[in-house]
């Protein structure tokens, strides 16, 4: 009995995995649904690559910890309706659920409705990203565009290409730059 309920609690969470590209959603990770209401018209042609500076984690239980007190700060400090990216991804490789496909977030003004809004948790001045982190992201988008989410011709930016900014840090920058769907103007 109590396998049974373990293995349908398994099966449950794979499939929901498969159907949002293995993001882990944020009834896991917070335990709430998204609070945003508003619809992202999908599909969108541009995503927005960000770093959150504080935050850098390589754990799952400290990634979590980390999303958690970033849409708690959000919420509770910055009066955000809920957590600003649409998706942030941790050191640990894994990418965790924000305002997700189709809902318009809160990550960079003026862009917030027709884009996807991605945050690496820690900060990329000086150093990069893992390579395993970097192609989890990478999937992340691919997944977005095969399930139509994101148009097959996206365009990817930087954050401080559209908003006085750092961010995403001067090292993720030139790496982004590399990308095949970077461009310097939107
Ligand atoms: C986004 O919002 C701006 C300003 O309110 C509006 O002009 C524009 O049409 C909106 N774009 C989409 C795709 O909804």
């Amino acid at each position: 009995m109590r396998v049974t309920a373990v293995l349908l609690v398994l099966v449950k969470l794979c499939v929901a995995q498969d159907n949002e590209c293995g993001v882990v959603q944020m009834t896991q990770w917070a335990g709430q649904a998204n609070l945003r209401t508003d619809p992202l018209h999908n599909p969108v042609d541009l995503v927005i690559i960000q770093h959150s500076v504080y935050g850098a984690c390589t754990t799952d239980e400290d990634c979590e910890k980390t999303v958690r007190g970033i849409r708690e700060y959000h919420i509770n400090k910055r009066g955000f309706t809920d957590i600003g990216a649409s998706f942030l991804v941790g050191g640990n490789s894994k990418v965790y659920e924000g305002a997700g496909w189709s809902l318009v977030g809160a990550h960079t003004r003026q862009y917030n409705n027709r884009s996807i809004g991605i945050s690496f948790l820690g900060d990329f001045r000086k150093t990069l990203p893992t390579t395993e982190v970097l192609q989890a992201t990478l999937d992340l988008i691919s997944c977005g565009v095969s399930h139509n989410f994101v148009a097959q011709n996206y365009r990817l930016i930087g954050h401080k290409q559209v908003v006085k900014t750092e961010s995403p840090g001067t090292k993720l920058q030139k790496e982004i730059e590399t990308w095949s769907h970077w461009v310097e103007n939107v």
